[in-house]
C-alpha cells in the first residue's frame, strides 16, 4: 500500500454523538477504554486530528503510560506516536498541548489561507509544515507524505468532518468504536461521521469483525472496511 494502514478510534454514546451540543470535549470513555486508547497509541507510528479538535481541544495525543513509552523506546522508537493535525488555518497557539506535551514529531497538514509568519513561527517551534494550495488539505496526498516520513500504521482521533473526508475518500480500513452507556442528544452534537455524507447508494459498507461486552458497561464493536 502506498498509504499508512489507517484505523479510526472513536467513543460515542449510544445515540451516535462523539461530544455534547456543548462542544467540549465531553468525557465518554471509562477509565478502562482510556487504557486501551493509550495501547493503540502506543502501537501506532502516527495519530490524526482534525483542525477542529487540534485548535478547540488541544489534545496531548502522548502516550499516558511511562511503561508503554518504555517499551517504544526499547523497540528503538520514539517515546511517542508522530502528532499529525490537518487544519485548513492552522492558527495553533505555540503553548498549546499538541506542541508542548511530551516528546514527539509534530506534523501540520495545512493550505495557504495559513498566514506565512504563522507557517514560520510553527516551523520555528520544530513542527514540520506541508501546505497545499487547494482550499482543503488534499488528504489523498496527505497520506502519501505520512507514508513516505516512515508513518506505515496509522490512528485516527477524529473528530466527525474528518473522520468522514477520510471515509468517503477510502482510506480507512478498520473503525473502532466504544460505545458508552450513555446519551448526548443534540441533532447538532458532532457524530462519528460528519461532512456531507452518503446518499444509500454510496454508504461505506463494512464487515463486523469482534464486539466485547465490558463490565463497566461499554461496548467495543471493531470493524473492517470492504
Ligand atoms: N469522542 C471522540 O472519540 C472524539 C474524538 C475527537 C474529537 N471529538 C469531538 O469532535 C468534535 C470536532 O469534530 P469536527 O467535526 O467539528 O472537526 P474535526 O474533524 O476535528 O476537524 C475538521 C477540521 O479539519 C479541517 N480540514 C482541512 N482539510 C480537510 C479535509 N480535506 N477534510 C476534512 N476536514 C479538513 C477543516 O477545516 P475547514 O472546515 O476550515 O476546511 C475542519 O476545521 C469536537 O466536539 C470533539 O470533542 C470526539
Amino acid at each position: 500500500m502506498n498509504r499508512p494502514y489507517t484505523f479510526i478510534n472513536v467513543a460515542m454514546t449510544a445515540d451516535g454523538k462523539i461530544d455534547t451540543f456543548e462542544r467540549k470535549g465531553a468525557a465518554i470513555s471509562s477509565a478502562r477504554d482510556k487504557q486501551r486508547v493509550d495501547e493503540l497509541r502506543a502501537a501506532a507510528d502516527a495519530v490524526l486530528v482534525g483542525g477542529r479538535t487540534l485548535l478547540e481541544e488541544q489534545p496531548k495525543l502522548t502516550v499516558r503510560s511511562e511503561a508503554l513509552r518504555e517499551g517504544r523506546i526499547r523497540q528503538g522508537r520514539s517515546p511517542n506516536p508522530i502528532k499529525v493535525g490537518v487544519a485548513s488555518v492552522a492558527d495553533i497557539p505555540k503553548d498549546s498541548d499538541f506542541i508542548k506535551a511530551g516528546d514527539a514529531r509534530l506534523v501540520i497538514f495545512t493550505t495557504s489561507r495559513t498566514s506565512i509568519p504563522q507557517i514560520e513561527r510553527l516551523r520555528a517551534l520544530g513542527v514540520e509544515v506541508f501546505v497545499d494550495d487547494s482550499a482543503r488539505v488534499d488528504l489523498r496526498k496527505m497520506m502519501l507524505t505520512l507514508k513516505k516520513i516512515g508513518v506505515d500504521h496509522l490512528m485516527v482521533e477524529g473528530g466527525g468532518t474528518i473522520n468522514f473526508e477520510l471515509m468517503r475518500l477510502g482510506l480507512v480500513d478498520e473503525l473502532l468504536i466504544h460505545v458508552a452507556p450513555m446519551i448526548f442528544g443534540g441533532a447538532n452534537a458532532p457524530t462519528l461521521a460528519d461532512g456531507s455524507g452518503f446518499p444509500r447508494e454510496s454508504a461505506r459498507e463494512m464487515k463486523l469483525m469482534d464486539v466485547e461486552r465490558w463490565d463497566d458497561g461499554g461496548v467495543l464493536l471493531k470493524y473492517k472496511f470492504l
